[in-house]
């Protein structure tokens, strides 16, 4: 009796360190969570290796001593997947999730907004885990989606996976997908540690991942830190009312398994959006890589009724976010000339698929940058293209340079027009030297002078200037207003009426303010906001020519370098030329409106408060806003005085907690009279 008594009291003691160590387990490897150190995690474990040695008839598989356990395979059987497992299909821009989410309001009939869960999509192996009566039956890789490897031994390892099912209440069967996947900075000290001891380093966390699953010892696996999120529930008894995606990882959780936390409920295809760039800005932060997000409709029926393609889901999609470098070759290099003569040279590539577009030229800037690049036409390039960002070569594989790769000869003459090409002392660009007599330098010229923050004409393009160029009707931008509109019918492509509205935009340009017009003269280092403050401050194109450096410094923003830049231009004659040929033409550049002459109180706000004895209220506001103040009923940080009476209460407190300056009766009327004056 008292034998079969401590036999029961064993199984109860061996049962109770078990569920303390998985409650343990499962506070660190899922929820992230320690709830003890790690001496007393050992102690509980060691105490329960130490009772089933010696009850050997005690050890279940489900026991956690048992995730490393049984002799390594030879091969992994393959298993067929009840349900196939499923790929997802993917969009790269925001444009196709917005596609996605009309489509898929229109199969439901519905322009109410959805329900999404978005969740990150996880770079690592997929895998199948079959539960029956709570324990760990099966895992599966994916494979084909139709069979996969029985890789169960593995998968036990992990101590992210329940062996058992939490709580008291669970399907007889249930099938959970999920990811595994090899944590960044665990993947790293592996490396690290494999480095140091000689060893294969692993290529990136999810080769790491796969290759820890394919280990024919569970043994070699338990040493791999693999973890893994699971993502959806494969296939249930029947009887579990789950309505949405986001309920049933919440069932999950309560089970044991490890749900991915970034997950989110959202309504509306904006919420997603703003969720798929929000958490992409954040994925360096992440502890794993991913290859995009997963985005799903969230209840169940409106999934059933959506149904499912060939192998994917018509319910959900992969935003995975074009890739910003590629890989092509460099076929060619042009050199283009702008609008200042300088020489660009323009990479010709393969064209390759990039930042989500299809890029077939990148800029290389200038000779400095071919050089440090070390590139040869014929090379391997990695091409870059971030947002609107102009494509750029960013690096030069060298190492599968082809024989034939040939160097890169900067110009010394220009390609459009022969001139010489000159490098100033200390500038990087190289610049033709034949200035607007250069039919390249010419045509960006007028097309800055036409541009929209220039004089603006309308019709005014690439196209009709080139010709306006190569058939000499223009050689500087004075002679657009000689155009008449036969002439310019006389253009290919230009019909009759679009001939007329040039004709008319152009005539119309004369009228362009100052600041436009200096703008438009191309000066160089004159942007539109210098353009503005020299027209206010020297009021006509003569007075701004005659000034000298000195007084071109006088304008605000006006420095040396600028300076000289207006001074050299108007040095030249045939800039001198084309200004009293562009007033000759009929421009009337007026000058800004002269700026009001600021109030001496403009952009003050002041506070009244007490009473006044000289005047009343309404005589000390009128005042203060004669002078530009605006006169307020509170007193805030924002306010900049506070003229406060005898009486004076609560305003008086704020002003002086915000450190507002206050003025008496007295000080006020001199502060006035000073003022006024
Ligand atoms: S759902 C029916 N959710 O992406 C939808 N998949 O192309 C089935 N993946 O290899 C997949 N993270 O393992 C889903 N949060 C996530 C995911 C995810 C990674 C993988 C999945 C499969 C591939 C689908």
């Amino acid at each position: 009796m008292a034998e079969e008594r401590a036999a029961e009291d064993v199984a109860a003691e061996v049962e109770h360190l078990r569920a303390q160590i998985e409650t343990h387990n499962h506070a660190y490897h899922v929820l992230d969570a320690p709830t003890v150190s790690d001496a007393e995690f050992d102690a509980l474990f060691d105490r329960l290796v130490a009772l089933e040695t010696e009850h050997p008839e005690l050890i279940t598989p489900e026991s956690p001593t048992q995730r490393i356990g049984g002799a390594p395979a030879t091969r992994f059987p393959t298993i067929r997947h009840p349900l196939p497992m499923l790929s997802l299909g993917k969009c790269t821009t925001m444009e196709e999730l917005r596609e996605f989410d009309t489509r898929l309001r229109r199969l439901l009939g519905t322009e109410a907004a959805l329900d999404y869960a978005c969740e990150p999509k996880i770079d690592g192996v997929a895998v199948r885990l079959y539960y029956e009566h709570g324990q760990l039956q099966l895992a599966a890789t994916r494979g084909d989606g139709e069979e996969g490897e029985d890789i169960t031994a593995n998968i036990r390892t992990l101590k992210s996976v329940p062996l058992r099912l939490r709580g008291e209440n669970w399907p007889e069967r249930l099938e959970v997908r999920g990811e595994v996947y090899m944590p960044r900075a665990d993947f790293t000290a592996f490396n690290v540690a494999a480095r140091a001891a000689g060893e294969r380093e692993l290529v990136n966390p999810r080769n790491g991942a796969a290759g820890s699953l394919r280990q024919l010892d569970p043994a070699m696996t338990a040493r791999r830190p693999l973890s893994m999120f699971c993502y959806g529930i494969g296939r249930i008894d029947e009887g579990w009312p789950l309505t949405s995606h986001v309920a049933s990882l919440e069932r999950l959780a309560q089970w044991g398994f490890r749900t991915n936390p970034e997950t989110r409920r959202v309504t509306g295809i904006d919420a997603v959006i703003d969720y798929v760039e929000t958490f992409l800005a954040r994925r360096g932060e992440l502890d794993y890589d991913i290859d995009g997000v997963v985005i799903k409709v969230d209840d169940f029926a409106a999934q059933d009724a959506l149904g499912v393609l060939t192998r994917t889901p018509r319910y959900a999609i992969a935003f995975k976010p074009a890739a910003e470098e590629a890989l092509t070759r460099l076929v060619e290099v042009d050199f283009q000339v702008g609008r200042t003569g300088a020489v660009t040279p323009v990479a010709r590539l393969e064209p390759v698929f990039v930042g989500g577009v299809t890029v077939s030229n990148a800029t290389l800037h200038n000779s400095d940058e071919i050089a440090r690049l070390d590139l040869r036409i014929g090379d391997l390039v990695w091409v870059r293209r971030a947002g609107d960002v102009i494509p750029q070569v960013v690096r030069v594989e060298t190492d599968q340079r082809p024989d034939a790769a040939r160097s890169i000869v900067f110009p010394d003459q220009c390609p459009v027009c022969g001139a010489a090409v000159a490098r100033g002392e200390g500038e990087v660009v190289a610049r033709c030297t034949a200035r607007r007599s250069c039919p390249a330098q010419l045509v960006h010229g007028l097309l800055h002078f036409a541009s929209r923050g220039a004089m603006d004409i309308q019709g005014l393009g690439e196209k009709v200037v080139t010709q306006l160029v190569e058939r000499e009707l223009v050689a500087d931008a004075a002679d657009l207003y000689q155009l008449d509109v036969e002439t310019l019918a006389g253009l290919d492509r230009m019909a009759e009426k679009s001939a007329r509205n040039l004709h008319a935009a152009i005539q119309g340009s004369r009228r362009r303010g100052l600041a436009r017009v200096i703008f438009a003269l191309g000066i160089r280092e004159v942007g539109e906001a210098t353009a503005a403050a020299l027209a206010r401050h020297f009021r006509s194109l003569p007075a701004l020519w005659e000034a000298d450096e000195d007084s071109l410094q006088q304008v605000r923003d006006v420095g040396p370098v600028v300076a000289r830049e207006i001074a050299e231009f108007f040095v030249q004659d045939e800039n001198r030329a084309l200004v009293e040929r562009l007033l000759a033409a009929g421009l009337e550049p007026d000058p800004p409106p002269e700026l009001p002459v600021t109030a001496p109180l403009a952009n003050q706000t002041w506070v009244l408060t007490g009473t006044l004895e000289g005047l009343t209220r309404k005589e000390a506001k009128a005042r203060l806003q004669a002078l530009g103040a605006r006169v307020s009923g509170s007193v805030s940080a924002q306010t900049d005085c506070v003229v406060a009476g005898p009486g004076a209460g609560q305003k008086l407190a704020d002003a002086e907690r915000h450190g507002v300056p206050v003025l008496d009766e007295a000080a006020f009327m001199e502060r006035l009279r000073e003022l006024e004056a």
